[in-house]
């Protein structure tokens, strides 16, 4: 599987806060190219499918009902070592936790709101990426 492309989406928390252009500034300055992109709202339903890998995780009631908050920006983006360069990029999951400089430590308020996804594999980038685009909708 190439390791060219992850799958990002600017959380609802980042987007009410008014983020979302210095998010994407900081994505495409770090040499990312934006192979598609949308701005769309994942309802209770959808989000509970995407989250479904942390179905059995404590905090899953929490994270389907705050990424059903609000509208996210989702995209794909391509770059060479993407997932890792990426989630170098955004900082620990707790923005506590998260480097200096990074999208997290810049702009998450929790580790629940915590601004931005990123794929943690290529092979999930891939089915993360399905979830919210078609072929026809890919750059
Ligand atoms: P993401 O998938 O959003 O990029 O985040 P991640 O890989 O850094 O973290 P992951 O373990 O995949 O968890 C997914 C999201 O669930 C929320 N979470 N809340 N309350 C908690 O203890 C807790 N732990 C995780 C976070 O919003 C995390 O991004
Ligand atoms: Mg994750």
């Amino acid at each position: 599987m190439s390791n060219n492309k992850t799958f990002t989406m600017i959380k609802p928390d980042a987007v009410a806060n008014g983020h979302i252009g210095a998010i994407l500034d900081q994505i495409i300055k770090a040499g990312f190219k934006i192979n598609a992109m949308k701005y769309i709202a994942l309802t209770e339903q959808t989000a509970g499918k995407f989250y479904e890998v942390h179905k059995e995780r404590p905090f899953y009631g929490e994270l389907v009902g705050f990424m059903s908050s609000g509208p996210i920006v989702a995209a794909i983006l391509e770059k060479d070592n993407a997932v890792e360069d990426f989630r170098k990029l955004i900082g620990a999951t707790d923005p506590s936790k998260a480097e200096k400089g990074t999208i997290r430590h810049l702009f998450a308020e929790s580790i629940g709101a915590n601004a931005v996804h990123g794929s943690d594999s290529s092979e999930n980038a891939e089915i993360e990426g399905s979830f919210f685009f078609s072929a026809l909708e890919k750059f």
